[in-house]
């Protein structure tokens, strides 16, 4: 198991998912309780699609697209996202953002970008990643990849309330659909779409609370770990 003997300089957690499911939150939770890093790689393609609004640029302009993402410095860390040197955090989440943002996820050569980002960031770090593709393409050799998942209606739910605590107004049948077809648009992308890597461990969050499945994925991360760092001594 190579991935772990170079686990002194780092190990990737992966973890996927619909949106919904709750992985933003449980991955932070679960980076803060293994003390590693975490990595929110959704934030990267919505920077993108907010400097191509910004920009005025046509989002389904491929070449165009990229020929702007070439010049953005993003970073992030735990507390912030910066896009050019500017705290994006709050812009990156609106809805014309998550409008456009189908267009950016779909091309190839920023994907292609994007994952040498991501790789580069985790290198030598010990990190908890979340998003679409990290265990089925990003972080393939990850040790431990987790796929979370609830049902429709729980994630139209927990949505619903997310908007309205933001005092947003919304009804529960616009979000079904929305959702819907987001995860549409997610699970038919032919690169970088959602998909459960084979050895990824699959996790329904559906009726339980935070804390539980926090727990539970503590339980399975550390068995896991525990297993590679066994198959790597004896190799
Ligand atoms: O996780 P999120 O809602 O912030 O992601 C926003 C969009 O970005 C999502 O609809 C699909 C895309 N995305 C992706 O294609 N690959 C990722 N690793 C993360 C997000």
């Amino acid at each position: 198991m190579k991935a772990i003997k170079d686990s002194a300089a780092g190990v990737v957690i992966a973890i996927d998912g619909p949106a919904g499911a709750g992985k933003s939150t449980v991955a932070r939770m679960l980076a803060d309780k293994l003390q590693f890093d975490f990595l929110d790689t959704g934030a990267l393609y919505r920077c993108v699609t907010l400097a191509v609004l910004q920009a005025g640029i046509d989002p389904r302009d491929e070449a165009a697209v990229v020929a702007l993402a070439d010049g953005l410095h993003i970073e992030l860390d735990r507390e912030s996202v910066r896009l050019d040197g500017h705290d994006v955090g709050a812009a990156i989440r609106t809805p014309e953002v998550a409008t456009s943002i189908g267009a950016i996820a779909d091309n190839i050569e920023i994907r292609q970008r994007l994952t040498q980002w991501q790789r580069s960031w985790t290198r030598g770090r010990r990190v908890v990643t979340e998003g679409r593709d990290q265990g089925s393409e990003v972080f393939y050799d990850s040790p431990c990849k987790i796929f979370l998942v609830a049902t429709r209606e729980e994630r139209a739910r927990r949505r619903l309330q997310e908007l309205q605590q933001r005092g947003i107004a919304a009804d529960y049948e616009t979000v079904l659909r929305q959702q819907n077809q987001r995860d549409h648009e997610d699970a038919s992308r032919p690169v970088g779409g959602l998909r459960k890597a084979q050895d990824a461990i699959e996790v329904c969050t559906t009726g339980l609370s935070l804390d539980a499945v926090v727990d539970k994925l503590l339980k399975l991360v550390r068995q896991r770990l525990a297993k590679c760092a066994e198959l790597g001594t004896q190799q």
